[in-house]
């Protein structure tokens, strides 16, 4: 048996997509999983899946490196009001800091700032050692000073 090589780091070349979640690849998405210490920071794929079912203004891609899917995001997009809202980002367990993150957030960017009065994308974090704040920072997101939920909300303006 031969096990395909893992996909290689957006550092040395690798192809990140976003792909849209057919009936054949459902299930190999909703397997990605984060670590255990970070369950708390994002809710399963499957919820997510659940979620959209009952959410019209939900935006889900599946995330890929050189072909394989290592992660998933979705978007809550209101084109009327506008407003445009990160609602999940995950890379699975074993594939993060490989820059998979940051390809699939520009990727989404680009998505985000073809809609109509796109001016910011907004995010919220829980705020928790090992959570995701230096991510967002990184990318230039910074807090609005709102909480939501016990969640720190930031934006990135487009
Ligand atoms: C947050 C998450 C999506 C980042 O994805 P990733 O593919 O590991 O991130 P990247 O490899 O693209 O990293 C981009 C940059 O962010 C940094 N970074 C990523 N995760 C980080 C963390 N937890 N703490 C500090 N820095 C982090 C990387 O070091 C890198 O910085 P550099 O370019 O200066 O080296 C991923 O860690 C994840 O799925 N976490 C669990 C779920 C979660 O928290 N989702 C967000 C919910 S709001």
């Amino acid at each position: 048996m031969s096990l395909d090589p893992a996909p290689r780091s957006v550092a040395d070349g690798a192809i990140v997509e976003l792909r849209e979640v057919t009936k054949d690849t459902v299930r190999a998405i909703c397997r990605l999983e984060t670590g255990e210490a970070q369950r708390a920071f994002v809710a399963p794929n499957a919820i997510s899946f659940a979620e959209a079912l009952f959410e019209p203004k939900a935006w889900y891609r599946a995330i890929y490196a050189d072909g394989a899917p290592v992660g998933f995001a979705m978007l809550y997009l209101d084109l009327e009001e506008p407003r445009y809202y990160l609602w999940r980002l995950m890379i699975a367990d074993g594939f993060q800091r490989r820059g998979y993150g940051r390809a699939a957030l520009g990727l989404i960017l680009e998505h985000v700032r073809t809609l109509p009065g796109a001016t910011e994308l907004l995010v919220s974090w829980v705020p928790a050692d090992g959570g995701p704040a230096p991510f967002y920072a990184g990318l230039g997101f910074v807090p609005t000073g709102e909480i939501d939920d016990g969640e720190v909300v930031a934006r990135l303006a487009l």
